[in-house]
């Protein structure tokens, strides 16, 4: 299969399985973490095709949408299925396995141009507005309550104690979405970020003064 078909079926193939999820990893997230990826691996020098693949591909066997199972198949199937080879799919397993934050504490640095683009820009759609409006929605299919004042942050030194926390949405901004602008592996990352960052901190402030009474 030409390259470009191979993105073209495989975008139908994600947009089938992604489709109607409702804890913010439905299609749109795949969609605007392609967009991201491109405009980084452009700036970057990363090879676009890999990329494009990988990031079509980066969170169809992801444990937040498969129960909490660590899940590795689909995307091989799918490109043994495609006629991908083994060395092509390697590659691009290789680069989806480098992506996924797994805890504040968890090291998922990588030495890898393509992975460094996806991983940043699968974070940066965790920042910002949008960031905001994924985290809420997540937290509510999780069955997670908004705030509670008495629950404080944990700062997970592993992926199994990350996975199983049930703590309110405005925690994860501590032990998740504030990291992240730190944890960019690319320059243009890292100048997305730091807006998205700001952006958070103002909601953040605003969200505790109106918890408090106050701008009635
Ligand atoms: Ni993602």
């Amino acid at each position: 299969m030409e390259n470009k078909t191979l993105l073209t079926e495989t975008e139908l193939f994600v947009r089938s399985i992604m489709n109607g999820d409702s804890s913010g990893h439905d299609w749109w997230h795949i969609h605007r973490v392609r967009t991201l990826a491109m405009v980084i691996a452009r700036t970057e020098g990363a090879d676009l095709f890999l990329v494009e693949l990988a990031a079509l591909l980066h969170d169809i066997d992801d444990w937040k949408l498969n129960g909490n199972k660590d899940e590795r198949n689909k995307v091989s199937d799918w490109l043994t299925k495609c006629g991908a080879g083994q060395q092509l799919t390697g590659k691009i397993c290789g680069i989806i396995d480098g992506v996924s934050f797994k805890g504040a504490g968890v090291d998922t640095s990588t030495s890898d141009l393509e992975c460094k683009v996806l991983q940043d820009a699968d974070r940066l759609d965790a920042m910002g507005a949008i960031g905001i409006a994924r985290t809420f929605a997540y937290g509510g299919s999780r069955g997670r309550g908004i705030y509670d004042p008495a629950i404080q942050p944990v700062m997970h030194t592993d992926f199994e104690n990350y996975k199983k926390s049930t703590a309110p949405t405005i925690n994860h901004f501590y032990e998740k979405l504030l990291l992240l602008k730190d944890q960019m592996q690319t320059k243009t990352g890292s100048a997305y970020a730091s807006q998205r960052h700001e952006f958070m901190l103002l909601y953040l402030d605003r969200f505790y003064a109106e918890w408090n009474g106050l701008y009635s």
